[in-house]
């Protein structure tokens, strides 16, 4: 074959598995995360059905398709539950002359009408308690679901919760997601502690703990829950060290009293922990969550010790989802919102008073593993 025949070879090839991206017309772009853009589009064969469409970063790929997308793909086709997004199919640009016979591809999704930071970012967006119950409920059925089947999200964030119109809450962005299992052997886990975007960054994996599983997404949990009433991450560090800090003065000192084990942790010596903070978590967000069953979920949410945080059963069992007002749709809230709500298209969150004692960053951080620039490795 010579290289003419072998270019219209490649034109033609007909993947059966792999649609045309031709299918869908693109409407909106509606994110750019760190690992590609994200649009909204219309199905052509089925006008009323749109979908998002997650464009495959394939620059700076030497071995062919990245193993990252690979993961984000295996690890999307094995989950299938109503509070985890849906992946529809993968689908490819015609290879042709014009992108020098390199096909885009596209990771296709059902499409969700809103995230939670866009939603939260929006003052006209009133969740009642009812309203939050069922928003922390459906997180929580989804982590369940997720951890139950051997998955660590490790991304867990506002942006990263969906919402339809309907009021189904779906996890989404598993391109950090990595399966895990019991140490084998005996032997501890050696996982990347270079995951989960700063602010909902757990305690273990700021002290550099690879032997980590499903508690990193329980304090993410937490982190989200407290946003819904104060409408912003609750903790902004500009840098690892400050994350740990404000910890520290959130949740308390970080000892071998309260956490024990943790003085083994690699940056434990390395860092600088304050002492002598006293535990303030249920203090300082009762202004905001004025309920105490919500304060006290919270409380066991965000606990230091990774091996005392609540898991996703345990918390999903707590009074806070079991007393009136009981947890109820968002889908009547919702349909008062016509347009759509991304972190995307959102201005810059307004400071809450939680921020009054940090100094804060101006933009809100990405994933660690891109966003750090001295973060040089990929994340396996
Ligand atoms: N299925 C979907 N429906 C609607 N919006 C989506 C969907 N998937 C992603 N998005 C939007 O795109 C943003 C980025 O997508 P995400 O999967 O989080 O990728 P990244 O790894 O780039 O952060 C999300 O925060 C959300 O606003
Ligand atoms: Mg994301």
């Amino acid at each position: 074959m010579n290289s003419k025949e072998k270019e219209r070879y490649i034109e033609n090839f007909a993947f059966p598995f792999c649609d045309e991206s031709t299918k869908y017309e693109k409407v909106a772009k509606i994110g750019q995360g760190t690992f590609g853009e994200v649009f909204k589009a219309r199905d052509k064969g089925n006008p009323n059905k749109y979908v998002a469409m997650k464009r495959v970063i394939m620059e700076n790929e030497k071995e062919g398709f990245p193993i990252t997308a690979l993961r984000e793909i295996r690890i999307l086709q094995l989950l299938k539950h109503e509070n985890v997004v849906n992946l529809i199919q993968i689908c490819r640009t015609k290879a042709s002359a014009s992108n020098k016979y390199r096909s885009t591809f596209y990771l296709v999704f059902d499409f969700c009408e809103h995230d939670l930071a866009g939603l939260l970012s929006n003052v006209n967006v009133k969740f009642s308690l009812g309203e939050i119950k069922k928003v922390m409920q459906q997180l929580l059925n989804g982590l369940y679901y997720i951890h139950s089947n051997k998955i660590l999200h490790r991304d867990m964030k506002a942006a990263n919760v969906l919402i339809t119109k309907n009021g189904v809450l779906k996890l989404a962005d598993f391109g950090l997601a990595r399966a895990f299992s019991a140490n084998k052997n005996g032997e501890p886990n050696r996982f990347t502690n270079r995951v989960v975007t700063l602010w909902y960054r757990p305690p273990e994996l700021l002290l550099g703990e690879r032997n980590y599983g499903p508690p990193v997404d329980m304090w993410g949990a937490g982190c989200i829950m407290a946003e819904m009433w104060t409408r912003s991450p609750i903790m902004q560090g500009s840098s690892e060290q400050q994350q740990l800090i404000f910890i520290s003065q959130l949740c308390g000192s970080i000892t071998p009293a309260v956490w024990p084990g943790v003085e083994n942790l690699e940056l434990y010596k390395s860092m600088e922990l304050p002492q002598a903070q006293k535990r303030k978590v249920k203090d300082r967000l009762k202004p905001y969550m004025k309920d105490p069953y919500a304060c006290d979920l919270l409380d066991k949410l965000l606990v230091l010790d990774p091996s005392r945080r609540a898991d996703s059963d345990t918390a999903l069992n707590h009074d806070f989802f079991w007393t009136d007002p009981m947890p109820c749709s968002l889908s009547n809230m919702l349909a008062n919102h016509h347009q759509s709500m991304f972190e995307f298209l959102a201005p810059p969150r307004r400071p809450s008073h939680m921020r009054t004692h940090h100094s804060l960053p101006g933009t809100r951080p990405t994933t660690s593993a891109v966003q750090d620039s001295s973060y040089q490795d990929r994340v396996f």
